[in-house]
Parts: structure tokens; sequence; C-alpha cells
């Protein structure tokens, strides 16, 4: 697809950069003034040396990676998306990098000289990612955050100064701010709160969530009015949940048919991880269903699914917009086996039961509230 081409420059050269997935009309950058401080900084006081190891952290599309690509890198985040962004970013630029990709759910391998991060927009990811950069840092260390100044509150300082040490900011510029952290607390151990667990009474169930995981501290009301349409659910042999958070939707899906397989797709590492262990904790003796890191279907197969579960997203990180739910929709439409349904919930404002007519040719109403509505729409040709 053709998207134009948007040049980063900052201190340490000029590189062309966007944003995935790629589409005709983007209308925002693939980098932030918080990036370009960030560099701008490391390269104005001489930070970097040419044996420095770097850990860069929730680098969005591959900003902050491409950039520093000549370093010993490793970059780590909870986002599938980031990942294929930084590796298509290097690629448009010729750039050859022995970076390491480490997701959310597995650990750096440390000591590094220079750490990066991007505040990202959950604080429970923040506060998981500072305790288990502990191990991985030590006095020498150089800690420097940066992010939008309207991302960077009270707490975050706080969370930054109870695990790591004093933490002061610069000033602003073009409404960016740095946060240097000094890692004074080596020796006191901290272990991570994350996963946490909840009881669902009216479904009987336990769930586990990993700190980036959509409600992880109760079930949205969305999904919930979604979950008591299941006795209506039409008999399907393959059953996608796509952007699956915890799972719920998929693993009580198969509660009302056992004999379904049931494939659990998102974007996130930790929400696929907390899927899986939420399945496989409640479905001790099966064995069949599937879990994909994926942006939207991409990464799935197969084109023989009979009904796909879905309460899409309304941001891609910190910019809210309805592109993931539209290409969510379309790529269902295509994957989807003939007579196959899409079951999706929503706010009404959002207006989705339009959008599925558009793309299906029909749609409708299963359930509502003053705030939500479940929408299905079948497969016709
Ligand atoms: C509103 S939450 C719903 C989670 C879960 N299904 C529930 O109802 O609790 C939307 C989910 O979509 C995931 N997501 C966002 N963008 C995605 C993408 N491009 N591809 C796949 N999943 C995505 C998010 O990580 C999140 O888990």
């Amino acid at each position: 697809m053709n998207q134009e081409i948007e040049m980063f420059s900052n201190a340490l050269g000029k590189f062309q950069l966007q944003r995935l997935p790629l589409q005709k009309k983007q209308t925002l950058r693939a980098w932030d003034a918080a990036d370009e401080y960030l560099l701008n900084y490391l390269r104005q006081t001489n930070a970097l040396k040419a044996e420095s190891k770097l850990l860069i952290i929730n680098d969005q599309f591959g900003a902050l990676a491409t950039s520093l690509h000549q370093y010993t890198l490793q970059t780590w985040s909870d986002s599938y998306i980031n990942q294929r962004s930084t590796s298509h970013n290097l690629k448009i630029n010729h750039l050859d990098s022995a970076l390491e990709y480490v997701p959310s759910t597995e650990t750096p391998t440390g000591i590094f000289d220079i750490v990066l991060i991007k505040i990202p927009k959950t604080s429970a990811l923040l506060e998981h990612q500072l305790i288990k950069l502990r191990p991985l840092i030590d006095s020498h260390t150089l800690i420097i955050s940066s992010a939008m100044t309207r991302h960077i509150h009270s707490a975050t300082l706080q969370l930054f100064e109870k695990i790591l040490g004093t933490t002061t900011t610069s000033l602003a510029k073009k409404k960016a701010r740095l946060i240097f952290t000094q890692h004074e607390k080596i020796s006191a151990e901290v272990n991570s709160p994350y996963p946490k667990d909840y009881h669902v009474k009216s479904l009987g169930i336990h769930l586990s969530n990993h700190a980036n995981v959509f409600s992880k501290d109760k079930l949205d009301y969305a999904t919930l009015l979604m979950l008591d349409q299941f006795k209506k659910l039409p008999t399907a042999k393959h059953i996608v949940d796509l952007g699956c958070g915890n799972g719920v939707l998929g693993i009580i899906a198969q509660r009302y048919q056992e004999e379904s397989n049931v494939n659990f797709l998102d974007e996130s590492y930790m929400a696929v991880a907390s899927a899986k262990m939420n399945y496989e904790k409640i479905y001790k003796h099966k064995s069949e269903a599937n879990f994909l890191v994926s942006d939207c279907l991409d990464q799935f197969p197969h084109s023989n699914i009979n009904l796909i579960l879905c309460n899409p997203p309304f941001h891609q990180q910190h910019s809210i917009g309805d592109q993931t739910a539209w290409k969510m929709f379309t790529q269902s439409f295509k994957k989807l086996k003939k007579g196959g349904a899409l079951w999706i919930v929503g706010n009404r404002h959002l207006q989705y039961s339009a959008k599925l007519k558009k793309i299906f040719g029909n749609s409708k109403i299963i359930a509502a509230n003053d705030k939500f509505q479940v929408i299905s729409a079948v497969r016709k040709g």
C-alpha cells in the first residue's frame, strides 16, 4: 500500500519512518517530540559510546531503534505491531542492525549501559517493567525516560522513585519531557504483582491478567453484555476470539460449544499469554485451542472460520480511532466461511452496525443497553 514516507531528523541522522499498519491516508507520524528530545539529548551529552549496550523499552514504531541502529540494542515491548514497525523502518532505510527484539513476556539480558524508556499508556505495565529491569542494570546505568508532558503524571514519577531511586525531570521542549532516574535500590528484592487474578462470580471462573491486559482488574461492561448473549451463539466448528485480551470471550464460547476449536489472537504478547494461562487452567483436559500473536487476522493462516467474537479496541497506543476495528471487520469478512458470523460489541455512538452493513451487506442488533450494542453480521456470499 502507498503511504507517504515521512523524514525523522534528529541529532543522530535523518530516517524515513512509517507507522504500521500502512494506510493510504495516515495522518499520524511514527515518532513524537519525546523521541526527538531523547535522541538529541544523548548526542549533546556524548552519552553514547561505540561499545554501549542499550535497552529500549516501548519504542512505538521503531523511531529510537532505527536512529540508534549502529549500537548493540535490545528492544523490549508488549506490542507485536511495534516489533513489525521497527523491522519495517530498518528495512526501508536499508539499515543492518544486530537488534534483538524481546517480547514483554520474556526478559532482556543485561547488564545495560543505557536504558531508554518511552512511558507506556498503562501504568501497571510501567510498574512491571521497572521491577523486571532492576537485575538488568547497575549504579552506572544511564536511565532516561521520555514522554509527552500530558502522559507524565505525579504517579508516574512516584513509580520510578519507589522502584528504582531518585528521579528528576527536564524542562519541557515541544511539549515533551525527559525523566532521569538513578538506580539506588539495588539490594532490596521486589517481585512484580503481575499477573493478577480476580474471580468472576457470574461465570464461576478465576481470570489471571498480565500487567498490560485490558480488563485486568475486572471484566468490562461491554464484554459482560456480549457474554450474556452467548446462549444464542450459532454452532461453530472453528471460532476466533479476535483481540482476545485475557481470553474470556473464547473461554466462555468453548463452554457453550465443547466440540469447537477456539483460536485466541491479540497483538499484545501479555494478552495472548494471559488467554493461554486462563484457558489451560479452566480446560485442563483440552488441547485443541490455539494462541497467536497477530496484527488483527494478518498472521492467522486459515480461512475456515465459522464464528469470530470481537470486542474491538478503540485506540492504538496513545491515539484514539476506529482504524483497527475497521481492519478487524474487513478481514473478518474475508476470513469467514460462507454462512459464518462475526459477533461484536461496541459503544452505541461508534455506529458499528452501519459499518458492518457496509462490509457484510447485513447486520443485526442482538442486544443493547443504554451504552453498548452486541451486533452480528453474516457472510452470505
Ligand atoms: C477492548 S479489548 C477486548 C479484550 C477482550 N476481548 C475482552 O473483551 O475483555 C481489545 C483488545 O484488542 C487488542 N488489539 C488492539 N489492537 C490489535 C490488533 N491490531 N490486532 C489484534 N489485537 C489487537 C488489544 O490488545 C485488546 O486486548
